[in-house]
Order: C-alpha cells, then sequence, then structure tokens
C-alpha cells in the first residue's frame, strides 16, 4: 500500500437527544459503504462519526427526565453504537463533544480565531431554534418560524462573541468557483452562493450565556462555545489537532469526502470552510449533501410520531436487508421514499429471489451433477461471453459509480449481472442438459455452472462492501477464501479453481409472503401514524385565597392603535382605551398578530401590574392571552358579546 493512498470520510455527528430513526441511519450506512470499499481497494481509511452532546435542547431533556446532562448523553451514546453496531459500521473513530481531548481542542481554537482578532465581543439579539441549535435573522425566518423545522424560534439578546465569517467570504466564494466538486451536488453549490454567500455574510454568533451544558469560553467563563464551532471542531479534534499527538490529523486531514444531510450543508459548506481558512487548514476535498429518507406523508419526524425504528427492521430482516435497501432506494443526492411495500418488495425481488436463488440453485446444481465440486470449464466458448464480458467490465463500472458517490448504480450494475445470469440459466436449461442427451451435454452443462459460479464470486466480491454478512456466506457456499475474496483476483475472469468443493448453505434471505408480510408490517409500522399524544396539561398551581385573586384587577380595553416596535422581534406596541384612560401596553405577540388585527378589538387588561420596560417603553399592564406549552398557539382573550371598555372582569 502507498504511503499516500489514505482515505478519510466523515459522517455528521449525531444529536445525543432522543433515539435514531432509520432515516439517520441512512448517512451512516452509506459512509459505511464508502469505507468498505476503498478499504477493500487498497487506501488506508479513517472514517469518524460520533455524538453531539452540547446544547440547551440536551440541557432541557436531561432536566425533563431528572438526570444529569452527561448521565444522559452517555446512555444515549451507548444506544446510538448499539445500533451502529448491529447494523456493523465500521468506524475507525467515534467521538464524543464532551470527551475531553475534544473540549480541549474547541478552547484552543476559540482562543486562537479570538487571538487573530476573527472573534470579537458584542452583543446578539436574533432568533434561535432550540431543536435545530441555530441562529436566524428576521428575514430568514418562514412565517415567523424556524426555515428548516418549521416550529417556533425564540427572540435572544445577550452578550456573546462573534465569528467574522464576512472576512472570508470572498476567500470561500473563489474556492466554491474554483472547486466545482467541492460542494456535491452541484445544485448545492449554486443554492449556498445565491442564497448565502452572495447576498453577504453576518458575522455568526459563537458563544452563549444563557444556558451551561457547553464547552466553557476558558478566558471568559460565563460563555459556553455555541454548538455549531463546539460540533464542526470534531472532525478535527479526534484527530488530535492541536494535541500533543496530531499524528492522525497529519496522515487524514483534509477529508476526502464529508457527508451531510442536506439541511446542514450550509454549516458545513459555509462555517466551517471558514473556520478551516482562519485556522489556515485544508478544506476537506469534497461536502456531500446526500437527500432524506422521507415517508410517503413527509419527512419523519419524532414530533410527527411517524419514525421507523431500525431495531425492529433488523431483527425481522437483518442487517444486511436493511443495509441493502438504504444504499439501494435512496438515489444518492435526491430523496428517497420509505414506505413498507417498497422495503418488502426489494428484499423479496432482489435479495431472496435474485440474489439469494441464484446462488442456492447453482450450489445445488454442483452438488446434485457434479458431486459438489466446480466442473471443468472453457473460456473461449461462445457460450457464457456476455457473461464473461459483463463480469470482466463490472469492477471498472462500479469503481466509477462509487467515486461519483453513485452508490444505487453501483449497486444496479452487480445486480444486472445477477439478471444476466438468471437469464443463462434460463436459456441454458442445466437440467435438460444434466440428461446427457446429446454428446458433450455434460461439458456443457459443467461449463454452464462453471460460469455462473465464477459470476457469483465477482457478485460475492464487490458486493462485500455494501452487505459485508452475505458475501461471508456467499464465499463459504462457494467454498472460497483468501486470494480470491479480493478485488485484485478480479483483474481476469477464471479466478474460481476447477475442483473448488462447494457447500450447499442456509437460504441468504429468507422468502417473503408479500401480501402476510405487508400486513404483519402494517400493524408494526402503520402508515398513518397513531394519534400525538394529548399534550402534557400544565398543573394547576397551588390553590390562593379570594383576597389575593382580590388584588388583581382585571379590565376590559378597546385596542385603539397598535404598532410593531422596530426594533424588536416579537413586541408589539398598543394603545389602550380603559375607560376615561389611555394606557400603553408592550406585548411579544407579534409572530402571532399583525397590528391591523387588533386595532379595534376589547382585550383583557391586567391593570394593576407595575409598570415594566420592554425594548425601551414603558408597558403599563399586561394582556392576557390563552397559549400552549411551547407558544406554537396563542389567542388574546375577548368577551363573547360587545362590552364597554373600562369594565372589571371578575
Ligand atoms: N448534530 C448535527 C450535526 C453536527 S455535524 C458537525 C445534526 N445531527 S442530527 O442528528 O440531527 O442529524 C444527523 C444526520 O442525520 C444529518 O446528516 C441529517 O441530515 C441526517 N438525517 C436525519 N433524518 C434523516 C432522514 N430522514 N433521511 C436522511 N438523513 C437524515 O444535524
Amino acid at each position: 500500500m502507498s504511503e499516500n493512498k489514505t482515505f478519510m470520510i466523515t459522517t455528521p455527528i449525531y444529536y445525543a437527544s432522543g433515539s435514531l430513526h432509520i432515516g439517520h441511519c441512512y448517512t451512516t450506512v452509506a459512509a459505511d459503504a464508502i469505507a468498505r470499499y476503498k478499504r477493500q481497494n487498497g487506501y488506508d481509511v479513517y472514517f469518524l462519526t460520533g455524538s453531539d452532546e452540547h446544547g440547551q435542547k440536551v440541557e432541557r431533556e436531561a432536566a425533563k427526565l431528572n438526570k444529569t446532562p452527561q448521565a444522559y448523553v452517555d446512555e444515549i451514546t451507548d444506544s446510538f453504537k448499539h445500533i451502529w453496531k448491529l447494523l456493523n459500521i465500521s468506524y475507525d473513530g467515534y467521538v464524543r463533544t464532551t470527551d475531553d481531548y475534544h473540549k480541549k481542542t474547541v478552547q484552543k481554537i476559540f482562543k486562537k480565531l479570538y487571538d487573530k482578532g476573527d472573534i470579537y465581543k458584542s452583543e446578539y439579539e436574533g432568533h434561535y431554534c432550540t431543536p435545530c441549535e441555530s441562529f436566524w435573522l428576521e428575514r430568514q425566518l418562514k412565517n415567523n418560524c424556524c426555515p428548516d423545522c418549521g416550529r417556533p424560534t425564540e427572540l435572544v439578546r445577550e452578550e456573546s462573541y462573534f465569528f467574522k465569517l464576512s472576512n472570508y467570504a470572498d476567500r470561500l466564494i473563489k474556492h466554491i468557483k474554483e472547486h466545482p466538486e467541492f460542494i456535491q451536488p452541484a445544485s448545492r453549490a449554486n443554492e449556498m452562493l445565491n442564497n448565502f454567500l452572495l447576498p453577504g455574510l453576518e458575522d455568526l454568533c459563537v458563544s452563549r450565556t444563557t444556558f451551561k451544558w457547553g464547552v466553557p469560553v476558558d478566558f471568559d467563563s460565563s460563555h459556553v462555545v455555541y454548538v455549531w464551532l463546539d460540533a464542526l471542531t470534531n472532525y478535527i479534534s479526534k484527530l488530535g489537532y492541536l494535541s500533543d499527538d496530531d499524528s492522525l490529523f497529519k496522515k487524514y486531514w483534509p477529508a476526502s469526502v464529508q457527508l451531510v444531510g442536506k439541511e446542514i450543508v450550509r454549516f458545513h459548506t459555509i462555517i466551517w470552510p471558514i473556520m478551516l481558512m482562519a485556522l489556515d487548514i485544508p478544506l476537506p476535498k469534497q461536502v456531500f449533501g446526500h437527500g432524506w429518507l422521507v415517508l410517503e406523508g413527509g419527512k419523519m419526524s419524532k414530533s410527527k410520531g411517524n419514525v421507523i425504528d431500525p431495531i425492529a427492521l433488523i431483527n425481522r430482516y437483518g442487517r444486511d436487508a436493511v443495509r441493502y435497501f438504504l444504499l439501494r432506494e435512496v438515489p444518492f443526492g435526491s430523496d428517497g421514499v420509505f414506505s413498507n411495500s417498497a422495503l418488502v418488495n426489494r428484499i423479496n425481488s432482489d435479495l431472496a429471489n435474485d440474489l439469494g436463488n441464484l446462488l442456492s440453485r447453482t450450489v445445488a446444481m454442483i452438488e446434485k451433477y457434479f458431486g459438489g465440486k466446480v466442473p471443468a470449464y472453457d473460456l473461449n466458448s461462445a457460450l457464457g461471453k456476455e457473461l464473461r464480458e459483463y463480469a470482466s467490465a463490472l469492477p471498472k463500472n462500479v469503481e466509477a459509480n462509487m467515486n461519483a458517490l453513485k452508490i444505487p448504480e453501483a449497486l444496479q450494475s452487480v445486480w444486472a449481472l445477477i439478471d444476466k445470469c438468471n437469464k443463462f440459466i434460463d436459456d441454458t436449461k442445466p437440467w435438460v442438459l444434466a440428461k446427457g442427451e446429446n454428446t458433450g451435454d455434460i461439458e456443457t452443462l459443467g461449463n454452464v455452472l462453471y460460469h455462473l459460479a465464477e459470476c457469483l464470486r465477482y457478485v460475492a466480491v464487490l458486493t462485500t462492501p455494501f452487505l459485508p454478512d452475505t458475501a461471508g456466506k456467499m464465499f463459504e457456499q462457494l467454498g472460497i477464501g483468501g486470494e480470491l475474496t479480493t478485488p485484485d483476483s478480479l483483474k481476469a475472469f477464471g479466478g474460481l479453481k476447477e475442483g473448488t468443493e462447494v457447500k450447499k448453505g442456509e437460504a441468504l434471505f429468507p422468502r417473503i409472503d408479500v401480501q402476510k408480510e405487508l400486513e404483519e408490517l402494517e400493524k408494526l409500522f402503520p402508515s398513518e401514524p397513531p394519534a400525538k399524544e394529548e399534550e402534557a396539561k400544565p398543573e394547576i398551581k397551588p390553590e390562593i385565597s379570594y383576597n389575593d385573586f382580590a388584588k388583581l384587577d382585571l379590565r376590559l380595553a378597546l385596542v385603539e392603535n397598535c404598532e410593531e416596535v422596530k426594533k424588536s422581534r416579537s413586541l408589539l406596541k398598543l394603545t389602550l382605551k380603559v375607560g376615561d384612560e389611555t394606557r400603553t401596553v408592550v406585548s411579544g405577540i407579534k409572530s402571532f398578530y399583525s397590528p391591523d388585527e387588533l386595532i379595534g378589538k376589547t382585550v383583557v387588561l391586567v391593570a394593576n401590574l407595575a409598570p415594566k420596560k420592554l425594548c425601551g417603553i414603558e408597558s403599563h399592564g399586561m394582556i392576557l392571552c390563552a397559549s400552549n406549552a411551547d407558544d406554537t398557539k396563542l389567542s388574546a382573550l375577548t368577551t363573547m358579546q360587545p362590552m364597554e371598555h373600562g369594565l372589571k372582569v371578575r
């Protein structure tokens, strides 16, 4: 192996909050197949994955469960590693953002960028989406909600450190334009240029003071590093960047491919390369944004209650079937649809019928007609010429597809050989040849079976990175090991030796009664997700006396005027008529009402609340609204029939 034939591939690190669904497994299974393919072809591979364990969301989830954040992320990380083991994921490094070496590297990077003047301290006001851990500008919000997940954002204002992304924008634009392979598929590069880079980059907030669960800024302890700077560092912290031993970093960085889902391409092709530029580190050779595995009804998400549990699928069909489905069904780069029937039909037709059946028939016939020994053959015969030619060209075909990260196409090309073999059996009718009615029939039969067995060997070698267990079982049934299981042995058709003893084994994939299976699956994974559990009702507060209640002065008030508070994203300024009095009230309901909707309405005012300044405006009271727990629904209270303003509410 030559010294410089290294290949590094990464997946994103998964949020350590909740369990992984089958969509999450897609990135990692794809990365695993690529890593295995490269290893098989002589590369020294480093495959990195891990978990993203900091942030407000983790802190909140842990608190809800009455656990420390560390205990919570420890459990989640164990559950992730368990799934990766079940799926046969061959990662070389697993990084946890709570690991010491990682935290130290994040702190060093932060300091380095601060000393260089790329990070500076200021004040931040912006919209923060807690589930996505991302900040948004007003103009980026969609209907006042996070443009990625559609959930409401929180308006935050705090002292923060900022990273001057704008310092590096021109260099990044130039890099993207000069390296069309950097962001793939190309459509994603255009999206980044047109939507983010060309309109101008805002500096990025890289620290928070409102939560504690993060890497502390070591020279300013009230701040923790904002999660993306923390999370992205994983790709180099595990390699020992800025540590005493950076040999892995020297050996493997820059990464060859960084696989990410389409919704986080932005972070990986803007923030990440700019971080690297600021640190004077080479950029990854490629960031590949893949599509999602979606359900017929839309994206899988826990809040929709429609996630598919990978463990249930692995238990039912075996890990290679699940790997095959993911790799074959999702066109790399675009979305793929998961449905029970797509899954069952894929497994049944491609794996049980086409591949499994071909192997079992071939081995059974060699046993029956040739005592289990691979028969003599003729590689110059017209018979089987097409198979020989197709198989010989196949490794290059797979290689071209794998280099372009077209995994489904690579598998398709292997399955085309399987189809050709099945057709070859139909055409040559070995069971007729076996009767030996014509001279030479038995030699021809031997030649037919040899071609089939040798093609199956090609299939096994070439599917090893995708379906490692299955390939192993195929080698066993074909009676081969060692050199004959390597890509080198596919250089010339005919590697399989005459006389090799085959061994019939169990079916590679049990055949499925599709109709029955779909009925069973419908019970396990209903196409209509179960109705969402009712939202937890907020608990009633402890009892108070009537006297306490009577301290509140609630009044009807008429909204005479209403305007947006320009400096704020959430506040409206209302001018209320309350009997003879006119007063100003500031209310955080801008995302639910436009001023016009409120003018002329009668609302309920807490009239004797102590005044409070909000965004520089003194608010005299508060209007009452009903809302759900996460403030996604809100309604101002009014009366059932028109009533005069100033009246008491009791
Ligand atoms: N923690 C961040 C990544 C930080 S990397 C420095 C994160 N984590 S995640 O757990 O939400 O997502 C991890 C990966 O899973 C992402 O690439 C995401 O696109 C992918 N997927 C999540 N749901 C998916 C599907 N339904 N289908 C395909 N991939 C999906 O983002």
